[in-house]
């Protein structure tokens, strides 16, 4: 992978492709500029190489395109100087704009995603995004299993490099995947199994230990038939190739039980094997919690994926809470995170310092740990 040691900037047009899809709330507020804190090393390295910069991202809230607007002030803040916010990402106006540009100035194009071409990955797209640009920078991992134009497009008509965030995700994910220090514990929570399988298999043949967390370790139990009398629409039948015999793995042996819709302030404290029916798992009960404390103790490399209950809920949030404590105290592991809801997680119990390395990449990471490969990592290669 280039990286941007490789290029003299000074005086380019260089077209950065972030990925500033933050958080925001229903009247369009960012609730969270991880990701756009995050880049800023690269857009001050760029700036202090004498740069024309010009960014580029997209920004879906509940799958609707939203102008990156409050983007564009929120990174002007954080950065400290202007960011010209340019209202289209292509067309005469934003070659115009873009061409005022003087070294060591920023700009913002429009959502990119506002255009078809964009997930589409026109050709006539791609080339165009690239008319603005003298040299193109991928910093936006997070979105790099896509292979849309800004993604893949771009690279085949400019000079192509990966920013510095870019760069450490792939080194740090590598890390784990091709050389992880022994014993190597994958702790893997949260709701979305459909979307961990392909990882959780893979990285099955290179972990220690998997300890999986409550609702998770619910799906894979429903789906192998252990816990009886209930159905789940979790579409992803691979869940069967997850062999629960590999005594790699560690499904919770107790849980917080709660009602479905959890009414009538009811919850208990029990073995995962005493569920009923009206019942499910919200968080990993106190026996889970030792297992999993003993385990994290002695790691040389953690990774952690997902929480381990529904920690925005008071009275579940222990099994998070007491898993991340433990990560702390464990303080000669390397240790990596990532994921939306685990990174909120981490923030909220203030154990992001005791972390090695936060990937922006939900999707995006777990697909590298899958052991696919990236299209955006491939097509700076
Ligand atoms: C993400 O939020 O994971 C990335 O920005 C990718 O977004 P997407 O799933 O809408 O492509």
């Amino acid at each position: 992978m280039r990286t941007l040691n490789d290029f003299d900037f000074e005086n380019k047009k260089t077209l950065v492709r972030c990925d500033f899809n933050v958080g925001m709330n229903d009247k369009g507020g960012i609730t969270d500029d991880f990701r756009i804190v995050k880049s800023i090393p690269t857009i001050k390295h760029l700036l202090e190489r004498k740069a024309i910069v010009i960014l580029m991202s997209h920004l879906e809230k509940k799958d609707k395109c939203v102008s990156l607007k409050a983007v564009a002030e929120r990174l002007e803040n954080i950065l400290g100087q202007k960011v010209k916010f340019i209202s289209s990402c292509v067309g005469s106006s934003a070659a115009k704009e873009t061409n005022k540009l003087k070294s060591g100035e920023v700009a913002l194009l429009e959502n990119l995603r506002f255009e078809a071409g964009e997930k589409a990955n026109d050709d006539g797209f791609a080339r165009e995004l690239a008319k603005l640009g003298e040299v193109y920078v991928n910093e936006a991992f997070a979105c790099s299993h896509r292979a849309h134009a800004s993604i893949v497009g771009i690279p085949k008509y400019l000079p192509s490099y990966a920013g510095l965030l870019m760069e450490s995700e792939v080194l740090n994910l590598e890390k784990i995947l091709k050389n992880p220090e022994r014993p190597f514990i994958v702790i893997i929570g949260g709701t979305k199994v459909e979307t961990k399988i392909k990882t959780i298999l893979n990285i099955s043949q290179i972990a220690d230990h998997i300890l999986f967390g409550s609702k998770i370790g619910e799906i894979i139990l429903i789906q192998k038939e252990i816990m009886l009398g209930r159905e789940l629409a979790v579409k992803e039948k691979l869940v069967e190739k997850i062999d629960l015999t590999n005594s790699k793995i560690h499904l919770p042996v107790d849980g917080m039980m709660a009602l479905k819709d959890l009414s009538e302030g009811y919850s208990r404290k029990a073995g995962i094997g005493t569920i009923r029916k009206e019942e499910e798992v919200y968080d990993i009960g106190p026996e889970t919690i030792k297992v999993f404390k003993e385990i994290i103790k002695g790691a040389k490399t953690i990774f952690f994926n997902g929480p381990m209950g529904m920690f925005e809920n008071r009275e579940f949030v222990n099994g998070t809470k007491e898993i991340l404590d433990a990560i702390a105290k464990n303080r000669s592991a390397f240790k990596v995170a990532g994921g939306g809801e685990t990174v909120e997680a981490i923030n909220k119990f203030h154990a992001a310092e005791s972390f090695n390395f936060l990937s922006t990449g939900g999707g995006a990471m777990l697909e590298f740990l899958s052991g696919d490969k990236l299209p955006g990592v491939e097509a700076l290669n």
